[in-house]
């Protein structure tokens, strides 16, 4: 299975593999970004978003019984690379600055997120899978959200520094 792909169907339950595996990283990433954070606002940020993930996850499992398919775990290397860009800079960071660094790391992933879903949507619709796409676009909200929100506090602690 998932070796060529012939079909709509068969590559979108590849990509939302993909998907599920990306929030898995995704959370992973923003519990590390969390501890990095000094302050207790973008750290409230970050453990709010991984609340919001974790549904996020659960969206994504219910796209897959809702289509009557097995959950795959299809790879995710973007998120993974983006995770080790951000651990590495944190890594070299002093703490006074590292609040810049957590958010652009943030911020990137929630870029990735958001092609992600908004591709996802495109080939959900074509696909005429209504519940998976209102499942997708619930997604794809609390991930442009976030990228407000990111992105406001980089521009604060910019503003601070
Ligand atoms: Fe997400
Ligand atoms: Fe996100």
């Amino acid at each position: 299975m998932f070796e060529h792909f012939d079909n709509p169907q068969e590559l979108f339950e590849y990509r939302l593999g993909s998907a599920l595996t990306m929030e898995h990283d995704s959370l992973d990433m923003l519990r590390d970004l969390e501890a990095a954070a000094q302050s207790d606002d973008i750290k409230h940020m970050f453990s709010h978003h991984a609340e919001e993930t974790e549904q996020q996850i659960a969206n994504l499992e219910k796209c897959f019984s809702t289509m009557g398919v097995d959950v795959n775990d299809s790879p995710s290397p973007t998120t993974k690379g983006l995770a080790k860009e951000g651990s590495s800079l944190i890594s070299k960071t002093d703490p006074a600055l590292v609040d810049t660094v957590v958010l652009a790391a943030a911020l990137g992933t929630e870029h990735y997120e958001i092609s992600a879903y908004q591709t996802l949507i495109t080939s959900a619709e074509a696909m005429g899978a209504r519940e998976v796409a209102a499942l997708l676009k619930a997604n794809l909200a609390q991930e442009e959200h976030t990228s407000e929100e990111l992105n406001a506090a980089a521009k604060k602690v910019a503003a601070t520094a």
